[in-house]
């Protein structure tokens, strides 16, 4: 099945309203894509990004969000707020998180859960740990994460984009070899099948080191349908670049 691709920035803790406004500028500019494009700012800068892409096709979301609905819940951001500035995707459970803020499988999924709830998509990480690679558990550890957001998504979980980040991959240059992410990508799209007869059009992102040099390659893959861009997501011409691959 032909899926359209999908590019998404996440910019992590990165930039400024100067740097932001130069960075948009460059993308716009670049347009139209044959793939869907969206950005990922922290959390302030999200109104800013939000007028600057309006009416237009670039899409943005945000890069966390909580499991609850609103009330006293101090530095949390409910995800009815980012759907009433027109948030449409929200990241959750990057190993980022994971590893920093100890996030578990369960809490990942319900935060999934109270995107989709207001209408904001979330894209769910999952991804194994070096030494869980060279232990051989990568099957079971991706399987284990999603299979969590599979259960509590229950009859919305075609609704979900998943991504697949290797943790040795994020931000250390060493990107999983097209072979090795399209391993992980058919075992999470059977996983998928086994849960929805809609796995087939869904879409499972690849990221970790993804550059203008590998991006081609990676999206050759028969499951990988777009990528999640940490550092190469920062500089116009590079995101640019891997955006076109994709198209
Ligand atoms: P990277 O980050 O592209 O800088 O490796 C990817 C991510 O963490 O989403």
């Amino acid at each position: 099945m032909m899926r359209r691709k999908l590019v998404v920035g996440n910019w992590k803790m990165h930039g400024s309203r100067a740097a932001n406004a130069t960075l948009l500028q460059g993308l716009l500019q670049s347009r139209p894509f044959g793939c869907d494009v969206a950005v990922c700012p922290p959390f302030p800068y999200l109104a800013d990004v939000a007028s600057t892409l309006a009416a237009t096709d670039l899409r943005w979301g945000a890069q966390d969000c909580s499991v609850h609905t609103q009330g006293a819940y101090t530095g949390e951001v409910a995800p009815a707020m980012l759907a009433e500035l027109g948030c449409r995707y929200v990241i959750v459970g990057h190993s980022e998180r994971r590893t920093l803020h100890g996030e578990s499988d369960q809490l990942v999924a319900d935060k999934a859960k109270a995107a989709l709830a207001c209408g904001v998509t979330p894209i769910v990480c999952v991804g194994e740990t070096r030494a869980q690679r060279e232990a051989g558990q990568t099957e079971a550890v991706v399987k284990r994460q999603l299979s969590c957001a599979i259960h509590t998504l229950a009859h919305c979980a075609s609704e979900m984009v998943v991504a697949y980040e290797p943790m040795w991959a994020i931000g250390t240059g060493l990107t999983a070899s097209p072979e090795q992410a399209q391993a992980v990508h058919a075992l999470l799209r059977q996983q998928l099948r086994a849960a929805t007869p809609r796995a087939d059009g869904m879409k499972i992102l690849y990221g970790g080191s993804v550059k203008p040099d590998n991006a081609a390659a990676l999206f050759a893959q028969a499951d990988i349908d777009g990528s999640l861009v940490g550092g190469a997501a920062l500089k116009a011409v590079d995101f640019v670049a891997i955006c076109r691959a994709a198209g």
